[in-house]
């Protein structure tokens, strides 16, 4: 790379690609034109190095551990702000004013009932279905629903869109926890806030009153605001590539919510919470640590290590604080899994693998225990991760939407199968 550009020389043959800088970040080369001026492809599985879109989104720098929304960092957005606030943000690109975070949160909530009809879509799931399978059917299913939000070149239908799966995702979220435990729906409270709304759907009962711990649903809120957004992870790109042909909002979010269901995603603080009580006591953490450095054993420390962050996660420290704040009001003094947990932690950042190969603790090593402290199954934690990253989703799928450069999204490939060859009849094979 020389500054502006970057040469390629291929079969004795050089051309210049020109670069491009972000206002942070590594520069990128931009090879729109390789493949017409040379007949070559690049390969990059698991796209390491490749940048796959311009985003003013959200920036992280793996290497220092720093995560931005909108250039604010989020340990100030944790601390200082709520959840729709940084909704707002990651819409809209700036903090909202008061009377804008007045209106924002009255739109927002004024759409969190859904469909009376769509209740019996539940009913359809057996109930012992996993939560996550029945949030990608609903979620898709959203599109029978609300026809008049579906029309993506119009945006203030993209925007109807966006707020109605922002304020929607915690109540079929609650549904389905609902379904799963064969309790009825509760149905939003629209005086109370985000959070609160949604634990006393989860946790309210017809015979009971269910008055909302303040401390709970401050935790609730900042663990929604750490999984907002993280620029153009799995479940992202999923979305991106999903509506990059043109498809509806729902069930691009859909889409999203399936492959942030996979353990190596979403899926980790459920893996990490059951990894946690399968090693179930601080004596037993050594065979564990020797089975994830043993390369003939699949087995990997879930909650650990991350594609990009190759220091500690910013929000695995925010989360470590919360945990501690709800097991503290809980009065939960000695949890068996947070000292596994800890003493977990402290090894593996002293032993020479883990330091070497730079794995460090995700959000989802002490996002589970918080969880389950607040009364959440195992089986209800991706729901929740994909409930705050809704929002992400969204805003990365609107900024799609509105790019001028953006085309159907279409890999190409390595082809390693079998050449050009003749049908053979099946007498003759
Ligand atoms: N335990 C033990 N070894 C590990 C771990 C782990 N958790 N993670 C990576 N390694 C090793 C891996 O075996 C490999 O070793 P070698 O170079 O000798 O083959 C090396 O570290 C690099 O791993 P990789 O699989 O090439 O790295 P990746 O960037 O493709 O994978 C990851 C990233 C997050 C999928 C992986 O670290 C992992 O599986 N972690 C456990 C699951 C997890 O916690 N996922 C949540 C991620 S954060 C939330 C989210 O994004 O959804």
């Amino acid at each position: 790379m020389t500054g502006t550009s970057a040469d390629v020389s291929i079969g004795g043959k050089t051309i210049e690609l020109p670069t491009r800088s972000g206002t942070i970040g590594p520069d990128v080369i931009d090879i729109g034109t390789l493949y017409k001026n040379t007949g070559a492809f690049t390969y990059d599985p698991g796209f390491t190095s490749t940048a796959s879109c311009e985003s003013k989104i959200t920036y992280i720098d793996g290497d220092e551990g720093v995560l931005l929304h909108r250039g604010y960092p989020i340990e100030q957005l944790a601390e200082h702000g709520d959840f729709l606030e940084v909704c707002y943000l990651l819409l809209y690109g700036e903090l909202p004013t008061k009377s804008q975070k007045d209106d924002f949160d009255y739109r927002v909530t004024h759409h969190t009932m859904v469909h009376e009809q769509m209740s019996k879509f539940f009913t359809g799931f057996r109930r012992d279905a996993h939560p996550m399978a029945v949030m990608c059917g609903v979620v898709g299913a959203l599109s029978a629903f609300y026809h008049d939000s579906t029309d993506i070149t119009d945006p203030h239908q993209r925007m109807v869109a966006s707020l109605r799966m922002i304020a929607k995702m915690p109540t079929i979220a609650a549904m389905a926890y609902k379904y799963h435990i064969g309790q009825p729906f509760v149905y939003p409270k629209n005086d109370l806030d985000y959070a609160s709304n949604f634990l006393r759907m989860c946790f309210a009962v017809p015979c009971e009153d269910y008055v909302v711990n303040p401390v709970l649903s401050r935790a609730m809120d900042r663990i929604f605001i750490l999984h907002a957004d993280h620029e153009q992870n799995a479940s992202t790109s999923t979305v991106r590539l999903a509506g990059s042909s043109g498809a509806n909002p729902f069930a691009c979010i859909a889409a999203g919510i399936a492959c942030l269901w996979g353990p190596a995603h979403g899926g980790a603080n459920e893996a990490a919470l059951n990894m946690l009580a399968e090693i179930g006591s601080v004596e037993r953490i050594p065979e564990y640590v020797a089975k994830a450095k043993d390369k003939n054993d699949p087995f990997r420390l879930m909650g650990f290590g991350h594609r990009v962050y190759k220091n500690y996660d910013p929000r695995a420290r925010i989360m470590q604080k919360t945990t501690h704040e709800v097991l503290g009001e809980l009065g939960i003094k000695d949890d068996p899994m947070l000292e596994v947990a800890m003493e977990l932690e402290r090894i593996a950042l002293t032993d020479e693998y883990f330091i070497e190969k730079k794995l460090y603790p995700n959000i989802d090593f002490y996002s589970g225990i918080t969880l389950k402290a607040l009364g959440f199954p195992t089986t209800m934690f991706t729901v929740l991760f994909a409930l705050a990253r809704t929002v992400g989703w969204i805003a990365q799928w609107n900024e799609m939407i509105e790019d001028p450069e953006q085309r159907i999204g279409r890999p190409r490939q390595l082809y390693i199968g079998a050449p050009k060859r003749d049908y053979l009849p099946v007498s003759k094979r």
